[in-house]
């Protein structure tokens, strides 16, 4: 029988800045998917936060991309962003782009990850959340845990998982897929993923049998609003065990706190810092960047967890390595390669304060003819 996993997710608003989600929002939230399950649309849900982000995992019987589902999800948000004005938190209903929902969240603000199979007889999974960070973030991650034998033994040992896996790669400006084989393509895989502000792991599957294995949500809500919103801080389901990576080749490339954008203004290159859920929020230079990975097992639908994976002495060199990491990058102060580079910069604030100098700038031969003292009083109009 076929159950869907549905993790959607929005920063509907949050306490003292974009630190973290109020109790308040969240229970919000729950009561809507508890009265969901109570009807019967959705077997089971789990409600948590990573930061300022909200996060709804739901599990179903009506596939990916169900309006009964995604309305749902609008529902518990817009409940919770209601909570979230009441209480005059910061940036209440940041995400909620759109007022015109019509039967799907993508394109309005929540992220979504969503994916459909024939649950095995024990089905483990992994919800990967993060915030302070764009779902190009998973690119390093994922390709570890799904082509990198130095990571993932199971690619050479199990016979199952040795043909590899199929990625799809969503070009996020324009709006187009690739499928591409490892370890076959790896080099060609490279090529794009290696560019994770534009090229995007969407899903990836197993070659024997092309089962789904992974999936990450993929809004580009500046593409979507056509201004700075702050990031579309990501989600992704990962499968675990028999034929798939086992719990720990998918959580080991976490060691290592990779750098991704987005923490301070959604501007800056920060390491990765793998959380429990007790250090789920942003604070310092509104972060480091955060991740949190639940483990679940699903069984007939319910979600029997979670588990708080990162919460363990096992990732603590990871999170004192992030903030040497933090602190080195930190004294790059407003320099690249800490800030974004302008192409990353457009959909941020910067572009209003490049506009007012731009009548400042005088061409370099009338520069040379008037001298300095002109150029600065007479010469700009
Ligand atoms: P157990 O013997 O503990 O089940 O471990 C099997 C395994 O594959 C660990 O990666
Ligand atoms: P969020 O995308 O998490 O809201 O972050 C916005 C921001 O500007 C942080 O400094
Ligand atoms: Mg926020
Ligand atoms: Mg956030
Ligand atoms: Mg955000």
């Amino acid at each position: 029988r076929l159950v869907t996993v549905s993790v959607i997710k929005a920063d509907i608003g949050s306490i003292a800045g974009h630190h973290k989600v109020h109790p308040d929002t969240m229970a919000a939230a729950a009561r809507v998917l508890a009265e969901a399950k109570r009807k019967g649309l959705i077997i089971d849900y789990y409600v948590t936060h990573v930061g300022d982000d909200l996060e709804l995992i739901m599990t179903h019987r009506k596939g990916v991309d169900n309006p009964d589902i995604h309305g749902l999800a609008w529902d518990a948000f817009k409940k919770a962003a209601e909570v979230a004005k009441e209480l005059g938190l910061y940036a209440a209903g940041q995400d909620l782009l759109s007022d015109a929902f019509s039967g799907n969240v993508r394109g309005l603000g929540p992220g979504v990850a969503e994916m459909e199979f024939e649950e095995r007889p024990s089905e483990p999974i992994v919800v990967f959340m993060a915030d302070k960070t764009e779902p190009g973030a998973f690119n390093f991650p994922l390709f570890r845990i799904f082509a990198d034998p130095f990571n993932t033994a199971g690619l050479v040992i199990d016979p199952k998982m040795h043909d590899g896996f199929k990625f799809e790669v969503l070009d996020l400006y324009e709006g187009k897929y690739v499928v591409l084989n490892a370890p076959e393509e790896m080099y060609d895989l490279l090529a794009l993923i290696g560019t994770p502000s534009r090229y995007v792991i969407k899903r990836i599957y197993r070659k024997r049998d092309d089962e789904i294995a992974a999936v990450v949500s993929s809004e580009k809500l500046n593409l979507i609003a056509g201004r700075y919103v702050g990031k579309d801080d990501p989600v992704a389901i990962v499968r675990a065990q028999s034929g798939f990576p086992a719990l720990g080749e998918i959580l080991e490339p976490f060691s290592f706190p990779h750098l991704v954008a987005g923490w301070m203004r959604g501007s800056h290159w920060g390491p990765l810092m793998p959380v429990g859920l007790r250090d789920a929020k942003c604070t310092r230079f509104d972060g480091p960047p955060r991740i949190i990975a639940l483990g679940f097992n699903i069984t007939k639908g319910r979600l029997i967890g979670p588990v708080d994976l990162f919460d363990d002495p096992a990732f603590d060199e990871a999170r004192r390595l992030a903030q040497q990491i933090a602190d080195y990058m930190r004294r790059h102060g407003p320099f690249m390669p800490h800030r974004l580079s302008p192409e990353d910069m457009e959909y941020t604030t910067m572009p209003q304060v490049l506009e007012k100098l731009k009548n400042r700038f005088v061409e370099a031969k009338d520069y040379a003819k008037a001298g300095q003292a002109k150029a600065q009083g007479e010469v700009h109009e």
